[in-house]
């Protein structure tokens, strides 16, 4: 099946990796389905794709709501080819800070938004016995550090269940399943860091190289691209000069 009219689902498609991902796919002739909490902010990137596209609410948090927007997508469109988990929040901190709402609010949305939104993509994908699940993971998933406890923690979770889901899913059901790695992409992720000591002691804005939100997309394409014999596992992508 050519990229035209495979209907791709994005999360946290109002920003960032996910908005580049949704303009991305469009280009590409995809079927995009624009999904977050900001209507708004979905609406006004939609303006922009030429192709035939869809905007839902979606909160990740709210299993309702996720439900809610799948149901909303099945009855426009006849199948779900794709999932991209982008929705994520990285609201840093130092466990000595004890920044507890934080916490278990990332996993809230980083593992249990995912569970969720996989959950209900997956009926549409065992029926149709096809599909592909693409993971937005990230390197601190892999390469822990101080301060991103949590984070990595939740990020290291979404990398293992990709592993279990291509074991699990991918034989019966012939579902794909990718976790992109991604070092640090400019985007507005570090705005939710609260953590006052953890903010003075890293700079978040300054000299580090970081990558464009399009070169995630350009490598969620190139994973969604290939022949449907081919499940490209992970990709850990991180700046040019950084190990
Ligand atoms: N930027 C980086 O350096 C980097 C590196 C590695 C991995 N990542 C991962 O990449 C993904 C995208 O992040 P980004 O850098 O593009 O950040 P971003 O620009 O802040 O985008 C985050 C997106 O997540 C959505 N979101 C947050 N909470 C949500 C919720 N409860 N329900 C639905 N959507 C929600 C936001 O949409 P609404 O506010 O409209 O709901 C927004 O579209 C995340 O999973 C992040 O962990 C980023």
């Amino acid at each position: 099946m050519s990229n035209k009219n495979k209907v791709a689902v994005i999360t946290g498609a109002s920003s960032g990796i996910g908005e580049a991902i949704a303009r991305k796919l469009s280009s590409e002739n995809y079927v995009v389905v624009l999904a977050s909490r900001s209507l708004e902010k979905l609406k006004e990137i939609q303006k922009d794709l030429k192709g035939e596209s869809m905007v839902v609410e979606l909160d990740v948090t709210s299993t309702e709501s996720v439900s809610k927007a799948f149901n909303e997508i099945s009855e426009k469109y006849s199948s779900i080819d794709i999932l991209i988990n982008s929705a994520g929040i990285m609201p840093l901190t130092y466990l000595k800070n004890r920044h507890l709402d934080e916490w278990l609010n990332t996993i809230e949305v980083n593992v249990k938004g995912v569970l969720r939104c996989i959950y209900s993509a997956l009926p549409h994908m065992e029926k149709q016995k096809g599909g592909h699940i693409v993971n937005i993971a990230s390197v601190d998933g892999k390469e822990i550090f101080a301060g991103g406890a949590v984070y990595g923690a939740s990020k290291a979770a979404v990398i293992e269940l990709s592993k279990a889901m291509r074991m699990e899913l991918s034989p019966e059901y012939n579902i794909r399943v990718t976790a992109i790695e991604p070092g640090t992409v400019e985007t507005d992720l570090r705005n939710d860091i609260t953590d006052k000591e953890l903010l003075d002691d890293k700079d978040y804005g300054g000299d580090e190289s970081k990558l464009k939100p399009e070169n995630i997309a350009d490598a969620v394409f190139y994973a969604i691209s290939q022949p449907d014999s081919v499940n490209v596992n992970e990709l850990l992508v991180k700046p040019t000069g950084k190990s």
